[in-house]
């Protein structure tokens, strides 16, 4: 895959900054305003009952902020938080070596939930529901199962895909809240105070530039800040103002509504070849050499937002917003996008 400025997925050097960029509390996190009402009230009930917080479940598109909220909630409980992820745990045992150490009321954070093994799926369950686990020790017919008991803890998982979790999992979650894409003056927000954390100058139309630039999406709304940042350094004194944001932006060639050349031979491609489609996504990944999944997870749901792409039972069409995008005559057969 190539390397994206506007991909909502973390690289290494987001990982690095974001360290110091993430918010810490509920006050301080930006948007998602009803998930965040209902994470008050669920913490502060349970921290009245004296009680661990009910398991939760965190999913929405790359970057929206779930890893950010996962530590919110045991900073806003008071808790320790241990973080694993799906893959990372191959065998039962790994699991039970997390599960047995946690202190009471902490916080095991599992990111990409629903890459878990089903085998390790079945550990958790019990523990979820009774705080215990089953383990087997022995093999063949001197085999026998042992019942530990475990400290009360609250399980948050997140992940890009609800859909591949499977239910008796997902029912096992008493909170479960989907991330929404950031409008523009949230994300202005998060770039004037990631700016301010960074110690940059930045003027208000520049922020307006780069949360419009953003796709919805926090991590990418740093990011391109970084970038901007980088670009005002060498030409200026530092200082971010709309004209370095625009021109840093053009260079990266991420468009004015934030798509990038990927979703342009993306979007052409579904013009150019199909009219516009319906078109299945097993061919729009052939003819851009990219995974179905890839775009499925990664490239669409953003252009599905925005309304420039319908899926229908017969394949995925590019609406009448998309002609306009590229300033195309729109076919009189087109879909309107609304
Ligand atoms: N609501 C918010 N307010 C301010 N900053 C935010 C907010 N949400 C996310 N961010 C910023 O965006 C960055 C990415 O967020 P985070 O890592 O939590 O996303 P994620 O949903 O876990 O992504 P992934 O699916 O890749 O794991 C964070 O470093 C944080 O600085
Ligand atoms: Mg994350």
């Amino acid at each position: 895959m190539d390397e994206r400025i506007i991909s909502g997925e973390a690289d290494h050097q987001d990982t690095s900054f974001e360290y110091s960029l993430r918010p810490q509390t509920l006050a301080q996190y930006i948007g998602q305003d009803q998930v965040k009402e209902n994470l008050r009230i669920f913490i502060e009930a349970a921290k009245m009952r004296n009680e661990t917080l009910d398991h939760v479940l965190l999913y929405g598109p790359p970057g929206l902020g779930k890893t950010t909220l996962a530590t919110i909630i045991s900073n806003e409980m008071g808790v320790n938080i241990r973080t694993t992820a799906g893959p990372a745990i191959e065998r039962p045992g790994d699991l039970a070596a997390v599960l047995t150490s946690l202190e009471p009321g902490d916080v095991l954070f599992i990111d990409e939930i629903h890459r878990l093994p089903r085998a390790i799926e079945e550990v958790l369950y019990p523990a979820m529901e009774d705080f215990c686990l089953d383990i087997v020790i022995g093999k063949g017919p001197s085999a026998r199962s042992v019942r530990l008991d475990l400290p009360p803890f609250t399980l948050v998982g997140a992940t890009t895909r609800a859909g591949s979790l499977s239910a008796p999992l997902r029912d096992r979650f008493g909170v479960m809240s989907r991330l929404e894409y950031y409008n523009e003056g949230q994300l202005k927000e998060i770039v004037v105070r990631t700016a301010a954390i960074l110690d940059t100058e930045i003027d208000e139309e520049a922020a307006d530039e780069i949360a419009r630039r953003s796709r919805g999406t926090p991590r990418i709304a740093n990011r391109l800040l970084r970038r901007v940042r980088d670009y005002a350094q060498v030409r200026g004194d530092g200082a971010v103002n709309q004209q370095f944001a625009n021109e840093a932006l053009e260079m990266l060639q991420v468009d004015r509504l934030g798509l990038d050349h990927i979703d342009h031979k993306l979007l052409r491609g579904m013009i150019e070849r199909f009219r516009g489609g319906p078109v299945g996504l097993d061919t729009i990944a052939a003819t851009i050499g990219e995974e179905a999944h890839t775009i499925e997870d990664v490239y669409e749901p953003y252009l599905l937002q925005i309304g420039f792409l319908q899926r229908t039972p017969r394949g995925r069409i590019a609406t009448q917003l998309v002609y306009q995008h590229f300033q195309m005559e729109v076919p009189s057969n087109c879909q309107n996008g609304s």
